[in-house]
């Protein structure tokens, strides 16, 4: 609630989607319960998490009253996060990609160039196409004009059945974050 209080402060009392942050063993639950209690008196307007896997989401159906609105998961082709997708959609839950691009681990792959090459867009116009395509919600990041409007224009062009293949094609667990049961929380 403290932290949730700074932020109200910062945002001049609009916040659209609050989230969990990572799943702490101990008190996700407790947290969850604080983000329902001001959704119910409507001072956020949708509330989520982040970082949550299956045990975390089938505990929170279990024990809370509000499914959260979204999970927002690192996501990229090489850790397409399958499992998790398919448990997402079949809750009715929205996947929001964190790194979407992954920081530019994909610059130098020749599978995403050449796709690049052939829809005449950059690298990272394929990878975010490749999120929506399979309705995921990606948030790049960037500070560089020039980058967020070619990122708002990675809808502009439709990747092939075969160009979907190919990237499904690199997924190798490739994490780049905590693993949620791995997370730091004593630094
Ligand atoms: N929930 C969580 O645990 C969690 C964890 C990590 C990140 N996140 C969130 O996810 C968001 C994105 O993640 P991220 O920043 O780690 O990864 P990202 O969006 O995949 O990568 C950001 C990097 O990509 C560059 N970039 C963006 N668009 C580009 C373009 N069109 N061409 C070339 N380079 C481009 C940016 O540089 P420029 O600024 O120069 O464009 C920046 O260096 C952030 O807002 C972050 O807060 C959440």
């Amino acid at each position: 609630m403290k932290s949730f209080e700074n932020s109200y402060e910062k945002l001049d009392g609009k916040i659209d989607m609050l989230l969990i942050h990572w799943p702490h063993p101990d008190k996700y639950l407790e947290g969850y319960r604080a983000l329902e209690k001001l959704k119910e008196e409507k001072v956020v307007r949708e509330i989520g998490v982040a970082n949550f896997e299956i045990k975390h989401l089938e505990h929170l159906k279990n024990n809370a009253n509000i499914k959260p609105f979204l999970n927002q998961i690192e996501a990229h082709p090489k850790f397409a996060q399958n499992e998790l997708r398919r448990y997402l959609e079949k809750e009715g839950i929205l996947l929001q990609s964190w790194s979407p691009t992954a920081r530019g681990v994909y610059n130098d792959d020749e599978i995403v160039k050449q796709i690049a090459k052939k829809h005449n867009v950059t690298a990272t116009q394929v990878l975010l196409n490749w999120h929506i395509t399979r309705g995921y919600h990606p948030i790049p990041k960037s500070a560089t004009p020039k980058h967020i409007l070619e990122n708002i224009q990675s809808t502009k062009f439709n990747l092939s059945e075969d160009d979907i293949i190919k990237l499904n094609s690199l997924d190798s667990g490739l994490r780049l974050g905590y693993h949620p049961e791995l997370f730091p929380y004593e630094k």
